[in-house]
């Protein structure tokens, strides 16, 4: 577009709606507005952006007019009611919630990954979960290298990702027992201070989690390959941001520890930080905070023919949810796709 285009935050209020404002500011995102909503209870609310201060807006099916691009964060429900309209007002929606992830009509973009899935949008863009965006930033390479067959991939997974909720509960249980008080359980079925709940997400009929079967399904449609098999086990630890995975892959041609080592010291998005000698891997309370995925631990897996394991982590509030939704919105405007081709395509 030949003009700065105006951006709004939906859900600015909330722990990864702050950060998209915080990166939108230090990435110097070329707005000539930006505007921030939430519910009705925070309008007038103030919130930081750069050295000034917005006030908070709130959302209604009308406040799309004359805004170019909506970053959502704003949890499932809201994005479903809302985007449409925001579309429908020929605003460009990158969405972090799980609501249109699988939506045909929806690329699921990683700019690292997939970034040509862009140039179909319709309106709507929906920005993968945390746990495969730091994974398929990692794998990508090893794929377009070797054909990944197969992909087992166990996560510990920091509060934050459940939302300013989250870092709550976790910081008032570890309180509540330094204090000789019993922790109240208001987020989690269980108290997530000192213990780890292989549960994120609710359950299914297959008896996984609905995240477990995002990593799946979120997996084979970035890499546009139904080939690709994924098998995911999710659990929630006492960490407050950072994801780590432990990630198993088999693939077709051989490739060997060194090789992925310089493979994916070449690779976008990714830094290798491997050197057991020297106790060197990536560990979420040293990399939060930091826009990369991290890798390490890759060694062969000896059990199999073809395969290697590796420990990733990511700041989950920011490669897997703020800054890879800023970096969609970048990358639209670099490609300028900024415009919705057809303004009803979601509104029915
Ligand atoms: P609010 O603070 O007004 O409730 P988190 O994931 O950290 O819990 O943040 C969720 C974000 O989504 C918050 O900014 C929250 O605003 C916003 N939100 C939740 N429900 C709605 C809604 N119905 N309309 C607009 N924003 C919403």
């Amino acid at each position: 577009m030949s003009r700065e285009p105006t951006v709004a935050v939906v859900g600015a209020t909330g722990a990864v709606g702050r950060e998209m404002l915080k990166i939108l500011h230090a990435r110097e995102f070329p707005a000539v507005r930006v505007l921030a909503f939430a519910s009705a209870r925070s309008a007038g609310c103030k919130i930081p952006f750069g050295d000034e201060m917005l006030t908070v807006e709130e959302l209604k099916e009308d406040v799309f007019e004359g805004i170019d691009i909506a970053i959502f964060s704003a949890g499932g429900s809201t994005s479903l009611k809302f985007s449409p309209h925001a579309a429908n007002a020929g605003c460009v929606v990158v969405d972090n919630s799980s609501a249109w992830r699988m939506d045909d009509r929806c690329p699921l973009v990683v700019p690292e990954v997939n970034p040509e899935h862009l140039e179909k949008h319709q309106g709507i863009i929906a920005n993968p979960n945390c746990s495969t965006i730091q994974m398929v930033v990692v794998l990508k390479p090893i794929h377009d290298a070797v054909r990944i067959r197969r992909i087992v991939v166990s996560t510990y997974q920091a509060v934050s990702g459940t939302g300013q909720k989250g870092i709550e509960e976790l910081e008032r249980q570890v309180r509540d027992l330094f204090n000789g008080r019993e922790p109240e359980n208001k987020v989690y079925p269980f108290r997530i201070a000192f213990n780890i709940l292989p549960h994120i997400d609710v359950f299914l009929e297959n008896d996984y989690t609905k995240e477990e079967m995002k990593m799946v399904n979120e997996t084979v449609k970035i890499f546009d390959d139904p080939s690709v098999k994924v098998t995911a086990t999710c659990a929630r630890v006492p960490v407050f941001y950072g994801h780590s995975e432990s990630v198993n892959v088999q693939t077709e041609k051989k490739m060997t520890p060194k090789e992925a080592r310089i493979l994916l010291s070449r690779s976008l998005g990714v830094v290798v930080y491997d050197n057991p000698r020297n106790n060197m891997y990536p560990l979420p309370g040293m990399h939060a905070g930091e826009d990369s995925a991290f890798v390490g631990r890759i060694r062969e897996d000896e059990s199999i023919e073809n395969g290697l394991n590796m420990w990733i982590v990511a700041d989950n509030v920011r490669k897997g949810a703020a800054l890879n939704a800023v970096q969609i919105a970048e990358e639209l405007l670099t490609r300028d796709l900024v415009r919705v081709p057809d303004k009803t395509v979601f509104i029915q």
